[in-house]
């Protein structure tokens, strides 16, 4: 049976300031969703958080970018903004950058990662989920489970990884992409995806062209034109047979790596990987937090979620990122904390500056 697995999400106002979602806009969403459901839209869906973003995880038989599952989730966000701005939460509707739904939610701020595939016999799937981070947050980990043997040892024992994947890579400031085959061409994609917030991985494949991964790619700034809080993306792996093992895809986030977002989306920080409940990022803003909820799809019911990072063996990666918070912030507004100039074009700095533009004289 062919399914499709549809993560939807935006931050449609936090609780308090920018750290957490408010349990009301949960339960007007899981309202909203059931009702989607018993009309026979989606086969089944689980609403979660992280931080401060709202997460619409739902299976259905329609396909990729279907306009009545994606208008269906812009009015469950819109509906949720009600409640929102009866609560006063902060930044009330921030990622919804348009006024009316025109056809696709891609482009109106809200983040998507969809696959269609034909279920296998077991279908388990990991939905990652991260806040205070932008799109490209993804790259690191995906190259690890998909193109690293110290990572997933799969690549070098088992007969059905052995021969390599591809991966989609995005352009988002060209609009254009590339699929680069693994191993054979890591050291070109390094390049590329290296510089994870220009080059995203969008999507990850066998050879023969099965789904493997998907991850959401918009970019705030770039859309609106102005800076409107971090993009924080989702990425759906599947998990086993000719992916990775559940492990395998879980292992890139025992060891913190450094992403943008943090403080005011300006700064460099650890990602922690947390629970579903210690997702609200409260230092500094933050750290950078990412969940991972895993599922059995069975005939596209959503069986779980299993809370998969509320374990003990997480614990180091929590004080290392930690560790890496105090370290990082020891910089104050000094780079490398604070992200170099080029990217804070796309915060609040730019007003900043123009304002002292004529103060400067030539040397
Ligand atoms: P089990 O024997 O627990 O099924 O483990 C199999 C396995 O390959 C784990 O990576
Ligand atoms: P969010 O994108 O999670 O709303 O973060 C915005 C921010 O500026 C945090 O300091
Ligand atoms: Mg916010
Ligand atoms: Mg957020
Ligand atoms: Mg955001």
């Amino acid at each position: 049976m062919k399914v499709t697995v549809s993560v939807i999400k935006a931050d449609i106002g936090g609780f308090v300031g920018h750290s957490d979602a408010h349990p009301d806009c949960l339960c007007t969403a899981d309202s909203a969703l059931a009702r989607a459901k018993e009309k026979g839209l989606l086969i089944d869906y689980h609403v979660t958080k992280c931080g401060d973003d709202l997460q619409l995880i739902m299976t259905h038989q329609k396909g990729e970018n279907n306009g009545d599952i994606h208008e269906m989730a812009w009015d469950t966000f819109v509906e949720c903004t009600e409640v929102a701005k009866k609560l006063k939460l902060y930044g009330a509707g921030q990622d919804l950058l348009t006024d009316a739904f025109s056809g696709n939610i891609k482009g109106m701020g809200p983040g998507a990662a969809e696959m269609e595939f034909e279920e296998r016999v077991s279908e388990p799937i990991v939905v990652f989920m991260a806040d205070k981070t932008s799109s490209g947050a993804w790259n690191m980990p995906l190259y690890k489970m998909f193109a690293d043997p110290f990572n997933t040892i799969g690549l070098v024992i088992a007969e059905n990884m052995h021969q390599g994947f591809k991966f989609e890579v995005h352009d988002v400031k060209e609009s254009k992409k590339i699929t680069f085959k693994t191993p054979e061409e890591i050291y070109d994609m390094l390049v590329f995806i290296g510089a994870a917030n220009r080059y995203p991985v969008k999507a990850v494949y066998t050879l023969s062209g099965e789904i493997a991964a998907s991850s959401s790619t918009q970019k705030l700034a770039f859309l609106a034109g102005r800076y409107v809080g971090k993009d924080d993306p989702v990425c759906i792996v599947r998990c086993q047979g000719a992916f990775p093992a559940v492990g395998e895809a879980l292992e890139p986030f025992a060891k913190p790596y450094l992403v943008e977002g943090w403080m005011r989306g300006s700064h460099y920080g650890p990602l922690m990987p947390v629970s579903v409940a210690q997702s609200q990022p409260t230092r500094f803003d933050g750290p950078p937090r990412v969940t991972a909820l895993g599922f059995q799809l069975s005939e596209g019911r959503l069986v779980g979620p299993r809370d998969f990072f509320a374990d003990v063996s997480y614990d180091q990666a929590r004080q290392k990122a930690n560790d890496m918070a105090y370290m990082m912030r020891e910089h104050g507004p000094f780079e490398p904390h604070r992200l170099p100039l080029d990217e804070m074009e796309y915060t609040t700095m730019p007003q900043v500056s123009r304002k002292l533009e004529s103060r400067f004289e030539a040397i």
